[in-house]
C-alpha cells in the first residue's frame, strides 16, 4: 500500500486522508495543533501560523454547500452554523469514517524534500518535530484580524478597522455593539450580500444553479445588472459611502447582515483610505481630509498571505500572492504527480465541496490512474486563468486564487469522473434531472456515478430542502413541504436562455 503525508489537520486534511483511504493509500496527516478542525476549532490564544476564527463566527456559507458529498449534515443544524456547530460536523466526519488514528498531533512540519531516488520515484521526504503546549506562540494585544478573538478589551474604546473583507464586516458588526465607536475604513467600498436570500432561503440554495451560472459566465454583464440591482433593493450603497466604482462579480463576494443595520445606527461610521497617521499613533488623517482624534485601537482587516515555510523555493514559489499551480493543485514543473495543494482557493461559494474534488483528483493522480497534461499545457492553463482573473477583478493581492463555485467543481469532477449527465437523468430519472439542472448545485450530485459513488447521493438530492426547512419550523409543522422560492432572477435567466438558444437553434436552422 502506497503512503501519503497529509500536512495539516484543518477540513482539507480530514477531506485527503478520507479520500487517500478511499483509493486505497495510507494516509498519515500531521498536525502541530493537539486537535482536528483547522481554523475552524476557536482557540482563545493566536497560535502562530495557524489561521482561526472569532469566538462568534458563523459560516457565510450555508450548511448544505459546506457537506461533505458522501455525509450530509444533520438535519436539525442551522443553515448558517456557527463555528462550533461546523466543527462537532467534522468531528462527526471524521467518527463515522475513523479518521483520526491516522492522524499525528502536535506535529509540525518543517521541510519537505525530495528523496535522492526521487527521479526515479517521486517520493518525498517529511522532516517533522514534536510541539509543546509551551512551543506554541501565544500572542496578545497585537492587531490583525486573526488575533481578534472577542470584543473584551475593547468596551468603550474607538477602534479603528482597516480593509472591508468578511473579517472586516464581522469585528464591525460585534464592536459596533461594544466599543464606543467603530471606524471602518476601506480603499474602494463593496458590494453587500446577505445570507438570508429572498423569501428567508439562504443566499446560496437560491443563486448557485446551473441556469444562474450559464447566464453568468456568457452574459456577465446582464448578471451584473441584475445582482447590482438585487443588492440595491436593500440599501442605498451610495448614501452608506459603501458604493464601489467596480461592479458586483468583480470583487470576492462581502456577506454580512448587519452593517447596514450598525452603519444606520451610527455605531459603524464608514471612512475612506487612510492618508497618515499622527506621530503618536492616536489621530487618523482620511483621503478625504477628515481626521479622527483618540483612537485607541487599529484592527487591520487585510487579508492573509499565501506562504509554505516548510517548501524550498524551487518547488513552490509566491509572489505578491499569486502562485504557479495548476487548477490551483499541480505544480507543473515537477517530474511527478506527487505533489498536490488542497483547498488554495478562494471561491464565489463554499470551499469543500471544491476541496474535495481536489482531493478525489489527487489520489487517481498519485495512483497513476489518470496523467497530468504536459508542462507545456499546464503553464499556458495557468496564465490563462491569471489573465481571466485580472481581467474579471479589480487589481488586489485578495484576488489572485478565485474561482467560480460550479465551473471550478465541474472541472474538476470532469477530471475526477464523476460529472452527472444531466441529459440523461432528466430522460431516465426526471425528478432528480430537474434539481441537478435547477436546483441548487450541493456536493451530493459528485457522488451519482464515478469512482467512489455512494449509494445514497440520490436521496440527498432529493432531500436537501428537509434539510434546510428542519431548523426552521417547530416539531409540529416538520411535515408540511416548504417549496422552492420562486426567484424572479432565474426565471428571468431561464427565459433568456431559451430565447437565445431558441435564436441560435433557427438560425442554424435557416
Ligand atoms: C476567518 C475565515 C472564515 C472563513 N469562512 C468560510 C466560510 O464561511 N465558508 C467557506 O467555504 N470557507 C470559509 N473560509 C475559507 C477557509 O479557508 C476554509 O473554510 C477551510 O476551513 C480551510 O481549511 P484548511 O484545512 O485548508 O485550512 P485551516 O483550517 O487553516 O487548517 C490548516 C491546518 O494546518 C495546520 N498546520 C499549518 N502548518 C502546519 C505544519 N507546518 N505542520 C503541521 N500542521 C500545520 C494548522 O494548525 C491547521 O490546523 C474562511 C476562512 C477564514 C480565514
Ligand atoms: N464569517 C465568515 O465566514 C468569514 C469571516 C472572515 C473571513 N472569511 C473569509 O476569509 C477570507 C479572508 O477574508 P478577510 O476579510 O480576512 O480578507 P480579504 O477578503 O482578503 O479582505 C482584505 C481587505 O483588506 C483590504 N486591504 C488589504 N490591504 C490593504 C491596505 N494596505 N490598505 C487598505 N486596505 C487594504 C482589502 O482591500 P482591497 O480590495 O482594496 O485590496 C480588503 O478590503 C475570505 O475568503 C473571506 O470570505 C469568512
Amino acid at each position: 500500500m502506497r503512503t501519503v503525508a497529509v500536512i495539516g489537520g484543518g477540513v482539507s486534511g480530514l477531506i485527503s486522508t478520507k479520500c487517500c483511504l478511499d483509493g486505497d493509500l495510507l494516509p498519515t496527516c500531521y498536525e502541530m495543533t493537539k486537535d482536528i478542525g483547522g481554523l475552524w476549532n476557536y482557540d482563545e490564544n493566536a497560535v502562530d501560523g495557524k489561521a482561526s476564527v472569532m469566538k462568534s463566527t458563523e459560516v457565510n456559507t450555508s450548511k448544505e454547500f459546506m457537506a461533505f458529498s458522501d455525509f450530509p449534515p444533520p438535519a436539525d443544524y442551522p443553515n448558517y452554523m456557527h463555528n462550533s456547530k461546523l466543527l462537532s460536523y467534522f468531528r462527526m466526519y471524521a467518527s463515522k469514517f475513523d479518521l483520526l488514528k491516522y492522524f499525528r498531533f502536535r506535529r509540525r512540519v518543517t521541510r519537505i524534500e525530495p528523496t535522492d531516488d526521487y527521479e526515479q520515484t517521486g517520493c518525498w521526504l517529511i522532516y517533522s518535530v514534536d510541539v509543546n503546549e509551551t512551543d506554541e506562540e501565544k500572542i496578545r494585544g497585537k492587531l490583525h484580524s486573526w488575533q481578534y478573538k472577542t470584543p473584551h478589551g475593547f468596551e468603550d474604546k474607538t477602534v479603528l478597522i482597516v480593509g472591508i473583507g468578511s473579517s472586516a464586516g464581522d469585528m464591525a458588526v460585534e464592536l459596533g455593539r461594544a466599543a464606543k465607536q467603530v471606524y471602518l475604513s476601506t480603499r474602494r467600498g463593496t458590494w453587500v450580500y446577505n445570507r438570508v436570500g429572498p423569501n428567508g432561503w439562504p443566499t446560496d440554495m437560491y443563486r448557485t444553479n446551473l441556469m444562474l451560472a450559464t447566464i453568468q459566465k456568457y452574459f456577465p454583464w446582464l448578471m451584473n445588472r441584475l445582482i447590482e440591482r438585487e443588492l440595491s433593493k436593500k440599501f442605498n450603497h451610495e448614501l452608506y459611502s459603501l458604493k464601489p466604482d467596480h461592479l458586483p462579480l468583480q470583487q470576492h463576494p462581502f456577506i454580512n447582515d448587519d452593517l447596514p443595520n450598525r452603519i444606520l445606527c451610527g455605531s459603524v461610521i464608514i471612512k475612506p483610505n487612510i492618508k497618515e497617521f499622527s506621530s503618536d499613533g492616536h489621530s487618523v488623517l482620511f483621503e478625504d481630509s477628515t481626521k479622527v482624534d483618540h483612537v485607541d485601537c487599529v484592527l487591520m482587516a487585510t487579508g492573509f498571505n499565501i506562504a509554505f515555510p516548510y517548501l524550498n523555493e524551487s518547488i513552490l514559489s509566491v509572489k505578491d500572492n499569486k502562485i504557479q499551480l495548476y487548477k490551483f493543485v499541480w505544480p507543473s514543473h515537477l517530474a511527478h504527480p506527487t505533489l498536490a495543494v488542497m483547498g488554495l482557493i478562494q471561491p464565489w461559494g463554499a470551499i469543500n465541496p471544491m476541496t474535495e474534488l481536489q482531493a478525489r483528483w489527487a489520489v487517481r493522480a498519485f495512483k497513476r490512474e489518470l496523467k497530468l497534461p504536459s508542462r507545456l499545457k499546464m503553464d499556458e492553463d495557468i496564465h490563462q486563468r491569471f489573465e481571466k482573473m485580472s481581467k474579471r477583478y479589480v487589481s488586489s493581492p485578495r484576488h489572485t486564487i478565485q474561482v467560480d463555485y460550479i465551473e471550478y467543481c465541474n472541472e474538476l469532477a470532469n477530471e475526477v469522473g464523476c460529472l452527472p449527465n444531466i441529459l440523461s437523468y432528466l430522460l431516465n430519472d426526471f425528478s432528480l434531472g430537474w434539481l441537478l439542472l435547477c436546483g441548487p448545485c450541493t456536493p451530493y450530485r459528485y457522488r451519482l456515478e464515478g469512482p467512489n459513488k455512494w449509494k445514497d447521493a440520490r436521496h440527498a438530492i432529493l432531500t436537501q430542502d428537509k434539510r434546510v426547512e428542519c431548523p426552521l419550523r417547530d416539531g409540529k409543522r416538520q411535515n408540511q413541504s416548504m417549496k422552492y422560492p420562486i426567484n424572479p432572477t432565474f426565471v428571468l435567466s431561464f427565459i433568456f436562455l431559451v430565447v437565445v438558444s431558441l435564436s441560435i437553434f433557427i438560425f442554424f436552422w435557416k
